[in-house]
C-alpha cells in the first residue's frame, strides 16, 4: 500500500472550509481504490498565526513541509494582515522556495456549469494555462526610495531569465506535443521592450525544438479580448506569472466562477514538495458561512491525484463535479443551489462511492 504524505495549510478564511472537502474527497479515493492511503498532517498558519507570532509561518516551515509528498493549500489573506505580507511569506514563499515553477490551471467548462458568454458550450472552453510561477514580476525585486517625500519613488522589477522562461515554454510545448494541441504564447512586447521581447524570442527559440506544434503568440490584451468573444482558439496557453494570474481570473469568470477553479503549483523534478491549491482566495465576504463552493479544492485534490499516478481517479472526481452540475444536486449557491460546503463535498463522496459499485 502507498502512503501519500500531505502538507496541509488550510490557511484563512474559506481555506479550511473548503480544503476539509478536499481531503474527504481524496480519502474516500484512497478508500475506494484500496491500494493507497493519505497522510494529512495540517499547519495552523495563516494570519491568526502572524497576529499571535508576529509570523505567517515558523522559521523551519519550509523545513518542515518539504518532507512531505505534496502540500495541500486553501487560501491566505485577511483584512487583518496586509496582503503583501500574508501572501508574500506564506502563498509565494512555498511556491517560490520549493521551486513550484509550473501553475497548471486548467480553464474547462464543464456540463451544467454557468457560462456568461452567449452562445458558447462546454466544447468552447477548453484549455490549460501554464503560468509562470517563480520570477517574472513576482520576483520581489525593486525598491522604495525616499518615502514619503516629495522625492519618492518606488521601482517593481520585473525579473525573466533565461532558465526561468525557457522552462516554463519548454513545458508548455512538451504539454501540446504529448496532447497534440495548440500552443498560445500571451506577451506584450510591445510596450515591455525587455522582459517581453525576451519571452517571444524564447519562445520562437524553443519552438525549433517542436515542429509538430502549432502555435500562436497573442499580446495580453488582444488575448483577453479573445478569451470572451473567442474561447475555442485557446487550448494551451503559456504566460507570465502577472499575466497567467489574471487571466485566469478571466477564465474562472468564463468557466463557472471562482467556485471551480483549480490549479497546482508544480516542481516538475519532484525535486521538492508540488503544492495543490484553488485560485481563489480566503472570500472574507463568505467566511464561516458554511456556503463556499469545495468545488475548485476538490478538484486541485484532482490535480493531486492525477500528480501521484492515478489519472483514473483524477479523472472521477471531475466526472463526479460535472455530474453534479448537470443533475443541480448539492450545489452550494454560488452555483445558484442552497447547500452547504460539507453537504456538497458529502454528496460528492457519495456519488463516487455509487459510481464504484
Ligand atoms: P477571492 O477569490 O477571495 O473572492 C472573490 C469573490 O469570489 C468573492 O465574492 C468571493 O466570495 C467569491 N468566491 C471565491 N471563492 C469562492 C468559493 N469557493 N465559493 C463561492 N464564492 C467564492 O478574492 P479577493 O476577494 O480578491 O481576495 C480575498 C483575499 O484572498 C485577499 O487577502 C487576497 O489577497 C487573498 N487571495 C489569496 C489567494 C490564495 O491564497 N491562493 C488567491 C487570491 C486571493
Ligand atoms: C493566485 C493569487 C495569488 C497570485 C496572490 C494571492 C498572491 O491571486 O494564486 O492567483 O497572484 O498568484
Ligand atoms: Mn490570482
Amino acid at each position: 500500500m502507498d502512503t501519500y504524505r500531505i502538507g496541509v495549510v488550510a490557511g484563512d478564511g474559506i481555506g479550511p472550509e473548503v480544503i476539509r472537502e478536499a481531503m474527504k474527497v481524496l480519502n474516500t479515493a484512497a478508500e475506494l481504490d484500496g491500494s493507497f492511503r493519505f497522510e494529512f498532517t495540517e499547519y495552523p498558519w495563516g494570519c491568526e498565526y502572524y497576529l499571535r507570532t508576529g509570523e505567517m509561518m515558523p522559521q523551519d516551515g519550509i523545513e518542515t513541509l518539504s518532507q512531505y509528498d505534496a502540500i495541500l493549500l486553501g487560501a491566505v489573506g485577511d483584512p487583518s494582515v496586509p496582503d503583501h505580507i500574508s501572501l508574500r511569506d506564506l502563498l509565494l514563499r512555498i511556491r517560490h522556495d520549493f521551486d513550484q515553477y509550473i501553475n497548471l490551471r486548467p480553464v474547462k467548462l464543464l456540463h451544467g456549469a454557468p457560462c456568461p458568454l452567449k452562445d458558447v458550450s462546454p466544447e468552447d472552453i477548453n484549455m490549460t494555462f501554464i503560468r509562470e510561477n517563480s520570477e517574472g514580476e513576482y520576483s520581489g525585486s525593486g525598491a522604495w526610495l525616499y518615502p514619503n517625500s516629495p522625492q519618492e519613488v518606488v521601482i517593481q522589477n520585473g525579473v525573466f531569465s533565461r532558465k526561468g522562461t525557457e522552462r516554463v515554454i519548454r513545458y508548455a510545448y512538451e504539454l501540446a506535443k504529448k496532447e497534440g494541441k495548440t500552443l498560445t504564447s500571451i506577451s506584450k512586447g510591445n510596450a515591455l521592450n525587455y522582459s517581453m521581447v525576451f519571452w517571444d524570442q524564447i519562445f520562437a527559440e524553443v519552438g525549433k525544438d517542436y515542429p509538430e506544434v502549432k502555435t500562436y503568440s497573442l499580446l495580453v490584451d488582444a488575448a483577453s479580448m479573445f478569451m470572451v468573444k473567442n474561447p475555442k482558439r485557446f487550448e494551451i496557453v503559456v504566460a507570465s506569472n502577472l499575466f497567467g494570474d489574471i487571466l485566469t481570473d478571466l477564465g474562472a469568470a468564463i468557466s463557472g466562477g471562482m467556485g471551480l477553479a483549480a490549479g497546482a503549483n508544480l516542481n516538475p523534478e519532484r525535486k521538492y514538495p508540488s503544492m495543490f491549491e484553488p485560485i481563489h482566495g480566503s472570500a472574507p465576504d463568505i467566511k464561516g458561512k458554511g456556503i463556499a463552493n469545495p468545488f475548485a479544492a476538490i478538484w486541485s485534490a484532482a490535480q493531486m491525484l492525477d500528480f501521484f499516478g492515478h489519472e483514473d481517479w483524477g479523472a472521477r472526481v471531475v466526472d463526479a463535479i460535472e455530474t453534479m452540475l448537470v443533475n443541480r444536486t448539492s450545489l452550494t449557491p454560488d452555483q445558484g443551489g442552497s447547500a452547504s460546503t460539507s453537504e456538497c463535498g458529502d454528496a460528492l463522496c457519495a456519488l463516487l462511492r455509487e459510481q464504484s459499485k
